[in-house]
């Protein structure tokens, strides 16, 4: 699938205040930083729809994007950034939170998981927690140009090997770079063909 059209919906501060529509959407979610904002970005071809930063917390509130009127993709702000107030911190948590368990139209969300780093508590507390409210959600490694080959295998395998401690199955897992646009196939046939 390439996408022609990809229309920004606006930009809120709460689920309660997007827009409801009936096309899936597909919601990206992670760390501040890990590169939701670039994949997005790199999924529709077009460098600036959606605002990135080399500074963690870029994205500050839900954005919404609708791809060639069929379906639906929500940018969300990163959780776990440290030099923001902890009070801040909690609000974009919760606006998460409640955006995943309230969203009526939310068809899935992807974990973006930054592969060059250990697994971190922070990222496996939100799966754990996704698993629990029963919200379907699918593993998104990022950054994959910044490892070898060998180093990202390694990495994937350590990754899952977390997982397995508490998790009897897999989710399902793509490799992606915004940089040299691994995964994006996949992706995009992956959306194209769960709603179609
Ligand atoms: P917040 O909005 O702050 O939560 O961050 P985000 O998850 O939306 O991250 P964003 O897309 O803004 O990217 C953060 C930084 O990582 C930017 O400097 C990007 O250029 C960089 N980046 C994102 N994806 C990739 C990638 O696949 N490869 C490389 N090398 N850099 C990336
Ligand atoms: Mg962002």
């Amino acid at each position: 699938m390439k996408i022609k059209q990809a229309k920004f919906l606006g930009s809120f501060p709460n689920e309660t205040q997007c827009p409801e529509s009936p096309l899936p959407e597909f919601a990206f979610i992670g760390r501040s930083n890990v590169g939701k904002s670039s994949l997005i970005n790199a999924l529709c071809g077009r460098k600036t729809l959606a605002k990135t930063s080399a500074t963690p917390g870029k994205t500050q509130s839900i954005n919404l994007f609708r791809i060639d009127d069929q379906w639906q993709l929500a940018d969300l702000p990163g959780y776990g950034y440290a030099k923001i107030s902890k009070k801040i911190r909690n609000q974009f948590e919760q606006m998460i939170r409640s955006y995943l368990l309230n969203r009526k139209n939310l068809f899935c969300a992807f974990s973006l998981i930054d592969i060059r780093i250990p697994p971190q508590k922070m990222d496996l507390t939100m799966i754990e927690w996704m698993g629990e409210h029963a919200i379907p959600f699918y593993i998104i490694f990022t950054k994959t140009d910044k490892l070898k080959p060998r180093e990202l295998e390694a990495q994937i395998e350590r990754f899952k090997n977390t997982l397995l401690q508490t998790w009897e199955e897999l989710p399902f897992m793509f490799a992606s770079s915004s940089k040299d646009l691994t995964g994006k196939d996949e992706i995009l046939s992956f959306i194209e063909s769960s709603f179609k």
